[in-house]
């Protein structure tokens, strides 16, 4: 059995998994490209202990294989890569637009049919409208006024 029929929710960066009620509900496939342990500056600990270790822009799974996928990637574009930022969030690569992209194009390819896609994005740096060119769909709704935004995908 594949690590993917397993889970039903795909976390494609899961970070810390900070937005987590139940940071390991059973249902969920946690996933990032980094795994570490560290202090950050105000003494919290910070770990990143994905289930599986891989990239977003080339996910190791199977065409339609979860009902719910999230995707929270780095928004920052410009952070010290010793910075408690950089550190907690991670940060993006000059190539983040096709990055971007790529991730975004792989969650759909591994979302089932009908399936619901949430995008995590700050705009601290980069503006939604800026993001949302990578994409080649429109968000069906979310939540405009905010600077942090949850925006809602459905694969029909
Ligand atoms: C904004 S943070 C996620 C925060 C997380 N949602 C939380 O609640 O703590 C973005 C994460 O994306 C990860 N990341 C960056 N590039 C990636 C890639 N190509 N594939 C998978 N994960 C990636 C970073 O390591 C970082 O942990």
């Amino acid at each position: 059995m594949s690590i993917a029929s397993q889970h039903k929710i795909l976390d494609a960066c899961c970070g810390s998994r900070m937005f987590w009620f139940d940071r390991n509900h059973k249902d969920t496939l946690y996933m990032d490209n980094r795994e570490l342990e560290d202090t950050l500056c105000d003494g919290r600990k910070l770990v990143v202990s994905p289930d599986l270790k891989a990239d977003f822009t080339d996910m190791p799974f199977s065409d339609e294989s979860f009902y719910l996928v999230v995707f929270d990637p780095p928004h920052l574009v410009r952070a010290g890569d010793k910075s408690w930022l950089a550190k907690k969030y991670g940060k993006l690569n000059e190539t983040w637009q096709d990055d971007l992209s790529k991730g975004f194009s792989e969650c759909m390819r591994v979302l089932k049919e009908n399936g619901t896609l949430i995008f995590k994005w700050n705009e601290e740096q980069v503006s939604l409208k800026e993001v949302l060119k990578c994409f080649d769909r429109e968000p069906l709704f979310g939540n405009k006024r905010s600077k942090t935004h949850w925006l809602v995908f459905m694969k029909s």
